[in-house]
């Protein structure tokens, strides 16, 4: 069901009470209650992103008021009256433009949702004279943001290499390489980083009415700004907890010789599930940039932006909050798993479509149950659910992390150092573009860290998400993520996706070095 009671919600009082300076423009503000992100996104600055708003968490809102870099979702309007914007559209050309090239020089935006708000926060460092040579400064500046693709060295490798970066010619497969890496068409353009991806939201015709969800009914609330439908649908500011919750799965007692738990962890995509629909059209769809880890596979948004778009004879923008991404969208399957010395054993996991077929294929010794658990959605599409896994407790039991071949055909191994520094050695057939194949290997790595050591979700035993805020998946910042090191095999092959071995190889090399733990995250 959904609700029309409040259209039109998009008529606005011709009187404008403040003005702000955007970027060297003036914009007159309808409404003193709304945040400076609503504002700039309705004026199309829509370099300005939402990822977690009104968290206040993830920095992709981010501009400058009078220099200083400030997040704009948190940012009343009225605070800033008469105060100078700019977003990453209005810094300096020669400046921006060396940003672009340190960024693609590095291959520190990916996706780029978050990289026009690191931008802001990185020329607020530069304007307080912090040194380029100075890592810790930008990994301190960084605490402020969330990365989920690139995990954080490329992003200081560009703070870095920005005095001296020049432009970037990618190369021909440099599409492909990110596509084969992210499991989605993904632009590669330099203007990516100063977030012009493509990506859904940005792209709706303006003027569209917006759906927010109430959650309390379930309804799809329609409005003519994201400000009212998200008032219109009640939606409440989510919490994280400080509650411990345990793996929900147990294992049986055996002569297990290797044991792992695991529990809910959120795939952490930033940009939230979002697609527009035209009446009678097909709609734009989540995937536009970005493969959000197979999060939205299966993403519920395109096909209510068309019946929406079709109910209200009008162009219709549909967006999850945060808050709607954690409570919706799908998440790891949580297993528990025991290893006889012999490589037999046995594997419960959470009930998931496809999830006992990919780990039969990965361990065929084990027996798989599956098992109903009171949580969130599950979904085998999440990068590595189960195969990783396996491949982790396979190497438990040989003792080292060994070469971990993907079901995507690559293969990767790694090994933690005595300072807590990461080696990895990849190998995917041809690189077609090794800075981007690189990048995609640390976010990987970085998230196979994370995996083992700090992600999580805490959900109740009656299934109830208690983390709600995108600080609260556990995600490794910048300031603990350690050095990363990828050796790109030589290989002349067919190009195949590397970075979800490398995920698994760091993962493995990560629980071996913490000395195999039962559970994880292990703290
Ligand atoms: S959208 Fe403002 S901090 Fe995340
Ligand atoms: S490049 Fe940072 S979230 Fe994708």
């Amino acid at each position: 069901m959904d609700s029309d009671r409040n259209l039109p919600a998009m008529a606005i009082d011709a009187h404008r009470s403040l003005e702000i300076t955007v970027d060297g423009e003036l914009v007159g503000v309808d409404d003193e209650t709304s945040t400076l992100l609503d504002v700039l996104r309705a004026a199309g600055k829509t370099s300005v992103k939402d990822g977690c708003s009104p968290q206040g968490q993830c920095g992709c809102c981010t501009v400058l008021v009078d220099g200083q870099p400030r997040v704009s979702c948190v940012t009343p309007v009225r605070r800033v009256r008469g105060r100078e914007i700019t977003t990453v559209d209005g810094i300096a050309t020669g400046d921006v433009a060396r940003w672009i090239n340190a960024f693609a020089e590095t291959g520190g935006s990916q996706c780029g949702f978050c990289t026009p708000g690191i931008i802001c926060r990185f020329e607020g460092l530069r304007s307080r004279g912090a040194s380029h040579d100075d890592r810790d400064a930008a990994a301190d500046a960084l605490l402020a943001h969330m990365c989920r693709c690139t995990g954080w060295q490329p992003v200081v490798d560009a703070w870095v290499a920005f005095p001296t970066a020049t432009r970037v010619l990618r190369s021909a497969g440099a599409s492909h390489r990110a596509e084969l890496e992210g499991g989605s068409a993904q632009s590669t353009a330099s203007d990516v980083a100063i977030g012009r991806g493509g990506f859904s939201d940005d792209t709706a015709p303006a003027g569209a009415l917006v759906a927010a969800l109430d959650t309390s009914t379930e309804e799809w609330v329609v409005a003519g700004t994201r400000a009212e439908a998200l008032r219109l649908a009640g939606k409440v500011q989510g919490r994280r907890t400080t509650a411990e919750f345990s793996p929900p799965i147990e294992m049986p007692e055996g002569d297990w010789v290797q044991t792992l738990r695991t529990t809910w962890t959120e795939p952490g995509y930033l940009e939230t599930d979002a697609a527009w629909c035209l009446p009678g059209g097909q709609p734009v769809s989540p995937l536009e940039n970005g493969g959000a880890f197979g999060g939205k596979v299966d993403s519920d948004v395109g096909a209510v932006a068309r019946r929406l778009a079709d109910d209200h004879g009008h162009a219709v923008r549909v967006l999850y909050s945060r808050e709607d991404v954690v409570r919706r969208g799908p998440k790891r399957p949580p297993l528990a798993a025991g290893v006889r010395a012999d490589g037999t054993g046995l594997v419960r996991v959470a009930r998931t479509a496809g999830i006992a077929d990919v780990i039969a294929a990965a361990a065929s010794g084990l027996d798989v149950e599956e098992v109903d658990v009171p949580g969130p959605r599950t979904s085998a599409a999440i990068r590595g659910a189960g195969w990783l896994e396996m491949a982790v407790l396979s190497a438990g039991l040989r003792g080292e992390v060994g070469w971990i071949t993907s079901p995507g055909g690559g293969s990767a191994t790694a090994a933690v150092a005595a300072d807590g520094s990461i080696a990895v050695n990849v190998r995917c057939g041809a690189p077609l573009d090794e800075t981007i194949l690189r990048s995609y290997c640390i976010g990987a790595a970085h998230m196979g860290l994370g995996l083992v050591t700090s992600e999580s979700l805490g959900v109740d035993a009656d299934g109830v998400i208690h983390d709600l805020t995108v600080r609260s998946f556990g995600i490794l910042r910048a300031v603990e993520t350690p050095t990363i090191n990828i050796t790109i095999e030589p290989d002349d092959g067919q190009p195949v996706n590397g970075s979800d071995a490398v995920m698994a190889a760091v993962a493995a090399a990560a629980w071996l070095a913490r000395g195999c733990p039962q559970d994880w995250p292990t703290g």
